[in-house]
C-alpha cells in the first residue's frame, strides 16, 4: 500500500528560495544507494507540481539495478558517439565520452525517468515541473541530482522500454539521476533575466 502523502512530506529543512539558488547539477556521487523511502518522498514531492487541468500526466520509472544502469549508460554513450560530428555541441566532450569507464549517469546509484502518459493536454510541461520539484526536494534532503537528457534516446528504445515497463502510449520526458554527492558543487553562472518588455 502506498503511504499517504502527509507521511512522505519532507521536513522543511531548507528555505525554498535557498533551495532554488543552491541546487546544482551534481556529477560525482558516492556509491551509497538511495533508500526506497527517500525515493518515495521524492516522487511524492514531484506529483505536487502544477498540472494543466490537474491531469497529472506523469509516471515514473526508478532504476537502481547496477547492471541495468550500466547497460543504459553504455548504450547512451554509444548513441552519442555515433552521432558526434565536429560541429556538434557535444564535440568538446568527445574525449571524456570515450574514456574507459565513462558513465552518463556519473556513477549515481539511482535513475528516475519521468514519463508522460497520454492526456488531452500536452504533458511535457507538467513533467518538467514535476522534475524541478523532485530536484528541489532532493536538494532539501541533502541529495544531489542531475537531469540526463543524454539518456533519453536509449531509454526510448524498444528493448529498454520493455525492460523498464514503459507502456507504448507513454513517452520518456526526462531521466534524472539521484544520489549522495561526493562534494559540494560550485555555483554555475546565470545571465541576468532577459526582459523583452515590461510595460
Ligand atoms: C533537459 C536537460 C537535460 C540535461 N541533460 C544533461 C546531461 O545529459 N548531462 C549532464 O551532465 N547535464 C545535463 N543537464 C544539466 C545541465 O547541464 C545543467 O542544468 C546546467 O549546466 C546548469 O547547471 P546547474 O543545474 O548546476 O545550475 C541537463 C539539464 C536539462 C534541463
Amino acid at each position: 500500500m502506498p503511504e499517504p502523502p502527509s507521511a512522505l512530506r519532507a521536513p522543511a529543512s531548507v528555505d525554498v528560495v535557498d533551495a532554488i539558488y543552491d541546487r546544482r547539477s551534481v556529477r560525482s556521487y558516492l556509491p551509497q544507494p538511495v533508500p526506497a523511502d527517500t525515493i518515495r518522498r521524492l516522487l511524492a514531492a514531484a506529483v505536487q507540481a502544477p498540472s494543466a487541468m490537474n491531469k497529472q500526466p506523469w509516471a515514473f520509472v526508478v532504476v537502481q539495478d547496477r547492471a541495468l544502469l550500466q547497460r543504459l549508460s553504455d548504450r547512451s554513450r554509444d548513441l552519442l558517439l555515433a552521432g558526434l560530428t565536429p560541429g556538434s555541441p557535444f564535440w568538446k566532450y568527445k574525449e571524456q565520452f570515450e574514456a574507459p569507464g565513462f558513465s552518463v549517469f556519473f556513477d549515481a546509484t539511482t535513475l528516475i525517468v519521468i514519463c508522460a502518459s497520454p492526456a488531452e493536454w500536452p504533458p511535457n510541461e507538467d513533467c518538467c515541473l514535476a522534475a524541478q520539484n523532485l530536484m528541489l526536494a532532493a536538494h532539501g534532503l541533502g541529495l544531489g541530482t542531475c537531469a540526463i537528457g543524454l539518456a533519453r534516446q536509449a531509454v526510448d528504445e524498444p528493448v529498454f522500454r520493455r525492460e523498464l515497463c514503459i507502456p507504448d502510449d507513454h513517452r520518456p520526458v526526462l531521466p534524472i539521476v539521484v544520489g549522495f554527492p561526493r562534494a559540494p558543487v560550485a555555483p554555475t553562472p546565470r545571465a541576468e533575466p532577459k526582459v523583452l518588455r515590461w510595460r
